[in-house]
C-alpha cells in the first residue's frame, strides 16, 4: 500500500489567510514551515489514486505530485475518485474544485453525503459542470475501493456524532466523521487514518491494535490551546478533536501501540508547527511522528 501526504494542517492551513499568530508568521518566514489541509493519496493495484479529502488546497496538492498529473490523454486523470471521513469545509471544498472533471466518484457515509446535498446542493450546483457519483463508505464490513478490480479494502470507523457548523440542526448520526480503515489484502497491511477524533471508542482501539500505521488528528497540543491563544471559548474536546496531551491526550494510547503513528491536522496555533518546538522532543521520546506534506508511507 502506498501513501501520500498531500497536506497536514487543520481548517485555515499554515499560514491562515487572515492570522498573524506566531505560527502563520513564522510559515510566512520560512515557507517550509507551510502546511496545506489535511489529506492523502491512495494508490489502488491498478495504478490509479483516490484523495482522501477534498481540501481548499485541492488542485495544487495533485499539481504538485507528478504520480497525480494528468496524462498521456488531454483529459485523462490517474485521480479515481474522493473518499471523505466528515463533512467539514476543510475536507469538501475541494469537490467543486474538480468541477472540470468529466465525473467524479465521491465515497462517503450516508450523513455526510446529506450534508453535501441537502445542505451545501453540492449535486444541483455540480450538475451542469460535471456528473457526480456517490457511493457508500461502508460502516461495518469493508468495500472495494476499486470496483472491478480485487484490491483495497475501505470501512468507515465511527469516530464522532460532531455535525458541521452549516449542518448544527441536522439528524444524529455516529457517523459523522470517520476513521477510514484502508486494509490491502496483497500486502497484507492496513492504515487507519482519522483526521478528526473526538473520542476514542473501544472500536476505534481494536481498529488502531491491528493496524500498521495510524493517523490521527493533531489539532491541538492540549485541551486548553484554543481559548488560551483565543482563537475560540471552546476546549479542543469541545471542538471534537482529542488534544494530543493531558488526561484525554491521544500521545500516550499511540505510544503503546504497535503501529507506526503520526499527527496530521495540526492547527496554526500548535506548538509542533515550529520545528524547533521542545514539544517535539517529548513525542519523539513516545515514538509518536509528526506527518509532514510530501511524506510517502509504504506498507
Ligand atoms: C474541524 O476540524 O473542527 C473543522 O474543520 C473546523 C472548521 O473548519 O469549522
Ligand atoms: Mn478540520
Ligand atoms: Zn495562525
Amino acid at each position: 500500500m502506498l501513501l501520500l501526504v498531500l497536506g497536514t494542517a487543520a481548517g485555515g492551513g499554515i499560514p491562515q489567510w487572515n492570522c498573524a499568530c506566531p505560527g502563520c508568521s513564522g510559515a510566512r518566514a520560512h515557507p517550509r514551515r507551510r502546511r496545506r489541509h489535511a489529506s492523502l493519496a491512495v494508490r489502488t493495484d491498478d495504478g490509479r489514486w483516490y484523495i482522501v479529502n477534498a481540501t481548499p488546497d485541492i488542485a495544487d496538492q495533485i499539481e504538485g505530485r507528478p504520480e497525480l498529473h494528468p496524462g498521456p490523454g488531454p483529459r485523462q486523470t490517474p485521480v479515481a475518485g474522493l473518499v471523505l471521513t466528515d463533512a467539514e469545509l476543510d475536507h469538501t471544498l475541494g469537490i467543486a474544485r474538480l468541477r472540470e472533471a468529466d465525473s467524479l466518484q465521491v465515497i462517503a457515509t450516508a450523513p455526510v453525503r446529506q450534508a453535501l446535498l441537502e445542505r451545501l446542493h453540492l449535486d444541483d450546483v455540480l450538475a451542469p459542470y460535471t456528473s457526480v457519483t456517490w457511493r457508500p463508505l461502508p460502516r461495518r464490513g469493508a468495500a472495494l475501493l476499486h470496483r472491478g478490480t480485487p484490491g483495497l479494502q475501505i470501512s468507515g470507523i465511527p469516530v464522532s456524532g460532531k455535525r458541521p457548523r452549516y449542518a448544527a440542526d441536522a439528524p444524529d448520526d455516529d457517523a459523522w466523521v470517520v476513521a477510514l480503515r484502508l486494509y490491502d489484502p496483497a500486502s497484507g497491511t492496513t492504515a487507519l487514518y482519522a483526521p478528526a477524533l473526538a473520542a476514542w471508542p473501544d472500536h476505534f482501539q481494536q481498529a488502531a491494535a491491528e493496524a500498521d500505521c495510524v493517523i490521527v488528528d493533531g489539532t491541538f497540543w492540549d485541551d486548553d490551546e484554543p481559548r488560551r491563544t483565543g482563537i475560540s471559548d471552546r476546549t479542543a474536546t469541545g471542538m471534537g478533536h482529542l488534544p494530543i496531551e493531558g488526561p484525554d491526550g491521544t500521545a500516550e494510547r499511540l505510544a503503546r501501540l504497535s503501529a507506526r503513528c503520526l499527527y496530521t491536522h495540526l492547527n496554526n496555533t500548535n506548538p509542533l508547527v515550529d520545528p524547533a518546538a521542545p514539544e517535539h522532543k517529548r513525542l519523539a521520546r513516545l515514538g509518536v511522528e509528526v506527518a509532514s506534506d510530501g511524506m510517502e508511507i509504504e506498507l
